[in-house]
């Protein structure tokens, strides 16, 4: 499980204290976005965001952390020093970033001046008390520097079909090295990623995963392409979303693309949780092909042992 780092959390509790009715916020904001409504009619002060930052942020933190994993394991000796976080809300990709790349200098640009100014307060006395804080537009920004890396988490979902690309092909300008997008684990995100995919292959991007082909994604609807976090629910989290369940599962979509040269796509990646019992697993595999099924029996143990530690999400070496 991936969780908050204790000091982004003790942060978020101490801006916390004292407020009163973050629970209700928590709720309105929660069927908001459930709704696909956008951050900006729903987060319009301090106590929103903050109730946000309780209510979200362990969730989209661990969904980042989760893509980062699988992007520095398709980079290796990837060390990016600058970062730009688009659409950062309260910081999270950044702090996801940090613990990821010790010292890089973080960018994190949002239009919401709520959410910045808590991206600030969370980050004072911190590892990203020099993040760099920019009140900017998505569809608009041109920043006369190119970043390392550039992450975009749950951000993109809120534009209009119309202005998606556009804002996309904007990330991958700004982009020198890697362009993470991590977006809700939804149908109608998957789509739209795939065409934010299609254009940034276009526009000369390696796709690195989670794809292992740059050809058409073979997924055909009802199905998409989506993962699974699990986070742990803190007393405080737990509280926010009413539920009593010490852990909660974060579905998300996502893409990570480079520039050429830099890392490879996996030849593989497992599409779903693995069936498995005594007599073998079986693992649904999107690869170079195309989708299979691949069903390793027991009695080929090494692969079979091998079979047995994937996951939905993992990526297959062969
Ligand atoms: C659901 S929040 C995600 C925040 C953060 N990235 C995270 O993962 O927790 C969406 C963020 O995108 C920002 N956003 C939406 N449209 C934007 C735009 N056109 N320009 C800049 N930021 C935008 C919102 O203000 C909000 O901070």
């Amino acid at each position: 499980m991936t969780d908050l780092p204790a000091e982004l959390s003790a942060a978020v509790r101490r801006l916390a204290e004292g407020r009163k009715g973050l629970g209700d916020s928590s709720a309105r904001i929660s069927e908001h976005y459930r709704q696909r409504g956008a951050s900006r009619q729903v987060i319009g002060g301090a106590d929103d965001a903050i109730a946000y930052a309780l209510s979200r942020m362990p969730a989209t933190y661990a969904a980042v952390s989760a893509v980062l994993e699988e992007g520095v394991a398709r980079v290796p000796g990837f060390a990016p020093q600058t970062l730009l976080d688009a659409g950062a809300g309260p910081g999270t990709a950044g702090w996801a970033v940090a613990a990821a790349f010790e010292g890089i200098a973080p960018t994190l640009m949002d239009h919401n001046r709520a959410f910045l100014a808590l991206a600030g307060a969370l980050a004072e006395g911190t590892a990203l008390a020099g993040a760099q804080l920019l009140e900017a537009d998505l569809g608009r920004f041109e920043l006369a520097t190119r970043h390392d890396l550039v992450t975009c988490a749950y951000a993109l979902t809120e534009l209009p079909d119309v202005e998606m690309l556009a804002a996309a092909e904007r990330l991958w300008r700004h982009s020198d090295g890697v362009l993470a997008i991590i977006e809700p684990g939804r149908p109608r995100d998957y789509q739209r990623l795939m065409v934010v995919r299609r254009h940034l292959i276009e526009l000369g991007g390696r796709v690195l995963a989670p794809c292992p082909h740059e050809r058409e994604c073979p997924l055909l609807e009802p199905d998409w392409c989506h993962f699974s976090v699990r986070l742990s629910r803190s007393r405080d989290h737990m509280r926010m979303k009413g539920g009593t369940l010490g852990y909660e599962d974060e579905k998300f979509s996502y893409l990570v693309v480079a520039r050429p040269g830099l890392g490879e796509a996996a030849a593989g990646r497992v599409l779903r949780r693995p069936e498995e019992n005594k007599f073998s697993v079986t693992l649904a595999v999107c690869g170079a092909d195309g989708l299979e099924a691949r069903t390793v029996p027991s009695r080929d143990k090494p692969a079979f042992k091998a079979a047995k530690k994937l996951d939905w999400g993992d990526a297959i070496a062969e």
